[in-house]
């Protein structure tokens, strides 16, 4: 019987509201397949700054090192409640860049997926959707601006100024055109290489990795888009893309505009992996507008269970049993108040009754 142990790092804002739910589904996918989850909660995030003056504990560390995988909830505060934090224990550079450079977690794949069937969540009109929306997009989460050279000072003529560096070297870029090309075959064998290279010598470099690498995919039709377009084209024809491939922040970018045009980011689930180490989280933030109203909907945070059962556990077919029963939910009419707008023709049900629908059309399907 496999025992896995799995932290749970609920955060903050809607981040404890929407674990609860995933939960759930855990405790269900173990009791099905007969086998044990470990859940370890650990405090991480904001909560965590007041709770225990780190956003990221050294006791988290721990259970987090000693876990085959991390579940993570959203964490953040809205911009005025973040300013009662010092600057470095706020919780994105006090845990989640942490958490992310520890485990080195290199490759997020943030899917964008809605069935055609769906159309009606999204803003596109349905003629634009097509036969749905599919698309994988591939973001580097270690490298670039994010974790560059920082400097902020003032000069002898007394000007405030602050410089920030865009770094990548070519292994940073071979490891994640690895993971696209691999992707890419596994799926319709089209990549998307999205770049600045008219302007950033990064993407010049960028681009020749791709390509290098490239030359041991030939089945894998690559085409190079500069992310402003991308931007556009995301809107205006979503159906072009498959497999999408970018730098960290074309990736944080888009990837928010990939729940935009699904309807919600809280359709937006994700995974971060490392060549050791793996954690799954929303793409989206803590969601303080809508934080403790149960809400806030749970698809992201299940989703990235679902991901997480595929691609640390193996657990394929599970995987695609959770994804069922959160699609056999939206298909019977039902969705949180993101996707159930009046006059949309969708039942409104609260963020504990979409974890009850998921868990009860999981117990439905064939294990
Ligand atoms: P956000 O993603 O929290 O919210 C943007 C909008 O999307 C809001 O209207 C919110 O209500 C809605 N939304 C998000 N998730 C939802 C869900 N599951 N169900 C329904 N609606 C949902 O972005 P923000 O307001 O810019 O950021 C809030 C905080 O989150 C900030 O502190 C930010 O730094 C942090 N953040 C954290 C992560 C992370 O932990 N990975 C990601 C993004 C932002
Ligand atoms: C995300 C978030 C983070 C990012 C922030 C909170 C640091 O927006 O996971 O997309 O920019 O990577
Ligand atoms: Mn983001």
């Amino acid at each position: 019987m496999s025992n896995y142990k799995i932290a749970l790092l609920d955060g903050d804002g809607i981040g404890p509201e929407i674990m609860t739910e995933a939960v759930k589904v855990l405790e269900l996918v173990a009791e099905r397949n007969n086998i044990t989850f470990d859940l370890i909660h650990a405090p991480f995030g904001a909560s965590a700054y007041f709770e225990c003056g780190h956003p990221f504990p050294e006791d988290t560390k721990k259970v987090c090192d000693e876990a085959h995988a991390i579940l993570k909830g959203p964490i953040g505060l809205s911009h005025e409640e973040s300013q009662k934090i010092p600057v470095d224990m706020q919780p994105e550079r006090g845990a989640l860049l942490p958490l992310r450079r520890r485990y080195n977690t290199y490759a997020n794949f943030r899917p964008v997926f809605l069935p055609q069937g769906l159309a009606h969540f999204s803003p596109l009109k349905p003629e634009i959707i097509g036969d749905g929306i599919d698309i994988m997009i591939i973001r580097e989460l270690v490298g670039g601006l994010y974790f560059g050279d920082k400097e902020t000072g003032t000069t002898p003529e007394g000007v405030r100024y602050v410089r920030e560096t865009l770094e990548y070297d070519e292994n940073q870029i071979r490891r994640i055109a690895i993971v696209a090309f691999d992707t890419a075959m596994k799926r319709k064998k089209v990549l998307h290489n999205i770049h600045k290279s008219n302007v950033l010598k990064s993407s010049v470099l960028w681009n020749e990795i791709m390509a290098e690498v490239g030359k041991d995919y030939p089945e894998v039709r690559v085409e190079n888009i500069l992310v402003d377009a991308a931007a556009t084209y995301l809107c205006l024809n979503p159906g072009r893309f498959d497999v999408m491939v970018m730098e960290n922040m074309f990736g944080d970018i888009l990837s928010d505009q990939g729940g935009g045009i699904l309807g919600s980011l809280g359709l937006m689930p994700s995974a971060c992996l490392g060549d050791d180490k793996a954690y799954y989280e929303p793409s989206h933030g803590s969601a303080p507008d809508i934080a403790g109203k149960n809400i806030a909907n749970p698809y992201s945070m299940i989703g990235s269970v679902a991901m997480m059962l595929e691609m640390s556990f193996g657990m394929d077919q599970e995987s695609k049993n959770v994804w069922h029963a959160m699609q056999s939910v939206f298909a019977d009419g039902y969705s949180t108040a993101d996707l159930s707008k009046p006059g949309s023709g969708v039942n409104m049900i609260d963020t504990q009754a979409f974890g009850d629908r998921v868990v009860e059309a999981l117990r439905k399907l064939p294990v």
